[in-house]
């Protein structure tokens, strides 16, 4: 969490930062500021709110200077106040910071650095950068030393960039297990937690290793390592098509992202044919198989666990992530852990990843964004082809991580051609799904904009999609929400079913409809409301979200579209805004 943005160069600072910090405001979004050095000057401007807002209420836009840093916050260590938004400066105002990541020995440190007379401003975990550094730059040192010798001090997982008057006109940063990327453009640079901040303007970047320290001025830029020796590298071209952020038309990006999902179906499918077939081996001679994922990657890989099951009659086990390491005993050389995450860079993902690597499993990635952390530390990358998916809730990428399922599945029975003609073809459902039900969902989700709570329940492949159709619910609207296999109910949670509670019943017209129309049943005559999501009409329903009939493998795909529509719509009468649920962020780069 928390975007960083430095940019030194010819052009004014303050405005490239400001616009950085707007693409970058997905990674956290409840306070935000500016450092700019001008004549001999260091300006900090911050506060607690959404980037727009406080570059509005503080002018930022006005600020002036050719070499700045930004950062957009998603709060750790210390509450949601202007104190506590970066960047931060040392005791003389002299250097400022701005970090993402958390220095794990902190309070050590801080106690430290308080009896040696320091005095902190802030309650972050970041500020003692700030300090370590005055100290380091007090002694002669220039920036890049000082950081190369206060990196061994820290603990944690970071990416920080720091500006000082006492050696001015430069940016410096380094990280260890949380993204830095630098962009380059004749005599600017830029260096951000995303390129995607820098974009706009250049597509040539550099990576910048762990434990590195780079250091731009205008017209240079040099990588040291740890040791402080020169290190020589090569710039790569970011892929441009990677970089759309654009609303379009819609007024939001949760919108557009939910809208466009027919055409990703048609993208994905492009995919190396031989890799799946390598991959889909691997998995079927692997002693175990775990797939570890966060939120709702999680449930697809909950998808992905029935389709092996059901298509390559491999069992396999899904790991929360966070949970990953309290099973890594049974992890040997024998054991594939397939990682899925759209950002590639959450940190329990990342964590459970290098414990499986340092035990000799094998580790496949099916990751969204390119180059990421997970995509350095895994042997196979299956990437998602989705586009940036710029709203906190996953929608476009869940789909995709659903479709890469379907297609290992396959092609572990030599079936990889068919599985991607069928899902070419599924694109046309899911328009004619939206179509089908917008002005319904419309009507449906002022039905149930006031309820307090919500309850999705659904069978066997389909059950994951209750517990995703629940979390996006929640996310957004912020109304209390649960999904859950519709045999679990009558074991607890028909306790809580009222006179119209909402239960939302995916009960497509498989080997599970049935089962979990008798369940819907059992909610409704203790009141509840009910809302069928099926391609069988029944009396049962309150309210139908018609999908169409399809393969009965592929009824999670075209049932989650209308189910995300619907917690949009209830967010938006409620008047939240989707794109930027409070609390959250869409990279968890923090344990
Ligand atoms: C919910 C959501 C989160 C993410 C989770 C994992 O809409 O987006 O639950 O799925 O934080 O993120 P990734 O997939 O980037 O590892």
């Amino acid at each position: 969490m928390c975007g960083i943005i430095g940019y030194c160069g010819q052009k004014d600072a303050v405005p490239v930062v400001l616009e950085a910090l707007k693409c970058l405001e997905y990674r956290g979004y409840d306070s935000a500021g500016v450092a700019s050095l001008c004549d001999g000057q260091l300006l900090i401007s911050k506060d607690a709110g959404k980037v727009e807002e406080v570059i509005e209420k503080h002018k930022l836009a006005t600020l002036p200077g050719h070499v700045a840093i930004g950062h957009t916050r998603w709060a750790t260590h210390g509450g949601v106040t202007q104190s506590n938004a970066h960047p931060h400066p040392d005791c003389t105002g002299r250097l400022a910071v701005v970090h993402n990541g958390i220095i794990e020995n902190n309070q050590e440190l801080r106690r430290e650095l308080t009896e040696a007379g320091h005095r902190f401003a802030s309650e972050t975990d970041t500020e003692v950068i700030a300090h370590l550094l005055e100290d380091e730059l007090k002694s002669g040192r220039s920036l890049e030393q000082a950081m190369l010798s206060i990196a061994p001090k820290l603990e944690g997982s970071y990416a920080f960039v720091a500006v000082s008057l006492d050696d001015p006109d430069k940016i410096v940063g380094t990280r260890k297990s949380n993204p830095l990327i630098v962009g380059l453009k004749d005599r600017d640079y830029y260096i951000s937690s995303d390129a995607l901040a820098f974009a706009q303007y250049t597509d040539e970047v550099m990576a910048l290793e762990d434990n590195e320290v780079v250091v731009l001025t205008e017209g240079a830029i040099e990588f040291l390592d740890p040791e402080g020796n020169k290190v020589a590298k090569q710039s790569r071209t970011l892929d441009q098509s990677w970089a759309v952020s654009d609303k379009g038309a819609y007024q939001h990006f949760m919108l557009k992202e939910i809208m466009e999902q027919a055409q990703v179906l048609e993208r994905i499918v492009d995919q190396d044919r031989q890799q799946f077939t390598q991959i889909a081996l691997d998995i079927l001679r692997a002693r175990q198989v775990i797939i570890t994922a966060c939120g709702t990657s999680r449930y697809a890989a909950l998808v992905g666990r029935y389709l092996f099951s059901r298509v390559g009659k491999k069992f396999c086990d899904v790991v929360m992530a966070s949970e990953f390491g309290y099973f890594a005993d049974s992890v040997d050389k024998n054991t594939v852990v397939i990682a899925v995450s759209q950002s590639g860079e959450t940190a329990d993902v990342v964590e459970g990843v290098k414990a499986a690597r340092a035990v000799g499993a094998e580790v496949i990635s099916i990751v969204n964004r390119p180059n990421s952390i997970l995509t350095d530390l895994s042997h196979q990358v299956i990437y998602l082809n989705c586009g940036s998916e710029i709203a906190v809730a996953a929608t476009k990428s869940f789909l995709s991580q659903l479709a890469i399922f379907y297609l290992l599945a396959f092609a572990m029975v030599n079936s990889f051609d068919e599985a991607a003609a069928s899902l070419a073809g599924l694109g046309g459902q899911i328009s004619k799904t939206l179509d089908w039900n917008k002005s319904e969902l419309i009507k449906l989700s002022d039905r149930l904009k006031d309820k307090d709570d919500a309850y999705y329940i659904a069978r066997g492949i389909n059950f994951a999609i209750a517990s995703e159709a629940a979390l996006k619910l929640k996310e957004i609207s912020y109304v209390h929400a649960e999904g859950m296999p519709a045999g679990e109910l009558k074991h607890g949670t028909l306790a809580l079913i009222e006179q119209g509670t909402p239960v939302v019943v995916i009960c497509p017209d498989d080997y599970t409809f049935a089962e979990t129309l008798s369940n819907a049943i059992e909610t409704k005559s203790r009141g509840a409301y009910i809302v069928g999501v099926s391609d069988r009409e029944s009396d049962v329903y309150d309210s139908w979200i018609r999908i169409p009939e399809v393969d009965e493998l592929l009824y999670p795909m075209v049932a989650v579209v209308p189910l995300q529509l619907l917690a949009y719509y209830i967010a938006v009468n409620r008047g939240c805004d989707p794109d930027k649920p409070r609390n959250l962020a869409k990279s968890v780069t923090v344990k």
